[in-house]
């Protein structure tokens, strides 16, 4: 952030010129999931959540404010961004405009490697990313924890991709004014002791989902019977995880991960109507996870809005890990991703 990396701002002397910013950021994967908001204009969770960034499938976001447009112009991987899409990156950047008091319209290019809507957190590296890369387009002086609560407002999960390694994201009081609710919730990062850890990732299905998890949390939060008992029980989940994860116990990380989004997914498979995320491929592939740990392995799975499964296992058995998953992903791809670093902004010559 600011203080490791300075922006690439550049004056604007004449009309038309630009101030510039280029941020990465990278997807981070929950082990404590973040399921339902209880404010959806301010993304307020009903949980905490705790989550691995990643060291794979980097978003890099450019935003270059134009002094003489009359509309931002958005193009994601190339193409103009259109619809719901487009919408959701015009209202983030009003949201700077207004805190950076500048309304400059924004031409704003984002280069995303994650398959886009698939379950595998492209909206957390790009909302993070595009909050840091924003804020210092627009002049805003901002530090993590004050990114980490903007990067939120696009995307909820993009709170915990401003940090490094493990992050938890704080839902903040339930009570108070929606200005206190704002300020407490974000994420920071979390204590680990002697933890090598990888997540493997099978991904079974890069295109994208029919329910987005916007819709399918609101649908589990107001019809799913079982939606409260898994909120309340993800509390206890959070404070053992954060205990085992200071201890380097990955047995514990990861069993607690795995009753976690097994118990989240059931929370949606009760919603009515029902939201399934999961497919055969990835019941073959949990049954995969089962076998490998029968066979004395240390190996959990996570999943998310989509089928796709990640497993947490030790570094040192990702290669044996992977190499089981290939076999059961049937068409898939598996790829093995350690922890990775928090958004921050480029130089000017993009290192
Ligand atoms: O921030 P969103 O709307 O992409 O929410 C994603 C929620 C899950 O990925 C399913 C869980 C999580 O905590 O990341």
């Amino acid at each position: 952030m600011r203080s490791e990396h300075p922006a690439t701002l550049a004056a604007a002397p004449e009309q038309g010129a630009t101030e510039e910013a280029t941020a990465v950021a990278h997807p981070n994967i929950a082990l404590i999931k973040y399921w339902g908001k209880r404010d959806e204009d301010l993304v307020l969770p009903r949980v905490d959540s705790l989550s691995m960034t990643l060291d794979v499938f980097p978003t890099t976001t450019r935003v270059r404010l134009r002094a003489d447009a009359a509309h931002d112009q958005v193009t994601l991987n190339g193409a103009p961004a259109r619809g719901e899409a487009l919408r959701r990156v015009v209202a983030f950047l009003d949201l700077v405009r207004e805190r950076a008091g500048r309304a400059h319209r924004a031409v704003v290019d984002s280069e995303n490697t994650v398959p886009t809507g698939a379950g595998l957190a492209s909206s957390a590296s790009g909302f993070a990313a595009l909050a840091v890369a924003a804020a210092a387009a627009y002049g805003l002086d901002l530090d993590a924890t004050a990114l980490s609560r903007l990067a939120r407002r696009g995307s909820g999960s993009a709170s915990r991709s401003v940090f490094g390694g493990f992050a938890v994201w704080h839902a903040g009081p339930a009570r108070g004014t929606a200005q206190e609710a704002d300020l407490a919730s974000h994420a920071e990062p979390v204590p680990t002791g002697d933890l090598d850890p990888a997540l493997v990732v099978a991904v079974l299905d890069a295109g994208p989902k029919e329910v987005s998890s916007r819709t399918a949390m609101r649908r589990t939060v107001d019809t799913s019977p079982l939606y409260e008992s898994w909120a309340a029980s993800s509390g206890a989940d959070l404070a053992e995880m954060r205990a085992a994860l200071l201890a380097g116990d990955i047995e514990t990380v990861g069993e607690v991960a795995e009753r976690n989004a097994l118990g989240m997914h059931a929370t949606m498979l009760a919603a009515r109507p029902a939201v399934r995320y999961m497919t055969p491929a990835t019941l073959a592939v949990l049954d995969r996870v089962l076998r490998i740990r029968r066979d004395g392995v240390p190996a959990y799975a996570t999943m998310d809005a989509g089928p796709n499964v990640k497993v947490l296992c030790r570094r040192a058995d990702a290669g044996q890990v992977a190499a089981a998953l290939w076999e059961a992903a049937a068409d898939g791809t598996v790829l093995v991703a350690g922890p990775g670093p928090g958004a921050r902004l480029l130089g000017g010559d993009g290192r």
